[in-house]
């Protein structure tokens, strides 16, 4: 595990930005992992200027996105596919048939968790994923818990998840409380990974995360299992590691 402290936000943000910009310079045919909440917001700005001085071409890039609500439609502003087009996606040159983002619609949501597994296989798996990490420690809707899902599936979000996010709703009681996530291998199975946490709501979770012992309640500890992973953090959220 490669940790990297930056002064704080805007500077991890555009970090990250360069880590995935290379990543797209090296493959340009890159497969990437994405993830939607607060932190990654200022990554995807630096990217989307990166993108207008011509510096990184989204053609050939195919993503797929960890996680989507359950029953907020595409359109909906708080669903994830809103999000990514709103945040990202519009405003740079990736075609639309290789955004990749499970469908919390689907009439059949089971099939449709096994289909968007699937998907990333036939692909050829993920290149570079990014995960941000939530203050219980989820990473994509993996909440704490004795058992963890290995692959994509439903999960129901915990009190903490659903007060986290409801900052983003008109009240808490519109926060869906289901949600489709990758499991824990689906995230593993990345060729790389980077996780970025900012602020002091995340400095218990990632001491946690980096402290040497693994556990199911704090799923973001499995990363220290996986051969290529960079926890890029602000010095507020890498407070509490020694
Ligand atoms: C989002 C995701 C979540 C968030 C986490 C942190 O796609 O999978 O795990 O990364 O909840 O959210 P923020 O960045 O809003 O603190």
């Amino acid at each position: 595990m490669r940790i990297i402290i930056e002064k704080d936000y805007q500077t991890l943000s555009k970090k990250a930005a360069l880590i995935l910009a290379s990543q797209i310079t090296l493959k340009p045919n890159s497969n990437l992992g994405l993830a939607t909440g607060g932190t990654p917001l200022a990554m995807y700005k630096n990217l989307i200027k990166m993108y207008k001085k011509d510096e990184i071409d989204f053609s050939k890039v195919q993503t797929f996105n960890l996680d989507e609500y359950c029953g907020l439609s595409e359109s909906n502003p708080n669903s994830y596919h809103y999000y990514m087009n709103h945040n990202f996606f519009n405003q740079i040159n990736i075609k639309k048939d290789r955004i990749n983002i499970p469908n919390g619609n689907a009439k059949n949501l089971n099939k449709e968790c096994r289909e968007y597994e699937n998907s990333i296989k036939k692909a050829g798996g993920i290149d570079l994923q990014v995960l941000g990490i939530g203050s219980n420690g989820h990473i994509g809707f993996n909440e704490p818990a004795k058992n963890l899902n290995v692959n994509t599936e439903i999960v129901k979000l915990t009190k903490e998840t659903i007060t986290a996010n409801s900052r983003f709703f008109e009240s808490k009681a519109d926060v869906p409380k289901r949600a489709i996530s990758m499991g824990i291998a689906t995230i593993l199975k990345s060729n790389r990974i980077i996780l970025l946490a900012s602020g002091k709501n995340k400095a218990e979770a990632i001491k946690k995360t980096v402290s040497g012992k693994i556990s199911t309640q704090i799923p973001a500890s499995l990363l220290q299992t996986h051969p290529n992973i960079t926890m890029l953090l602000d010095q507020e959220a890498a407070s509490l590691i020694k």
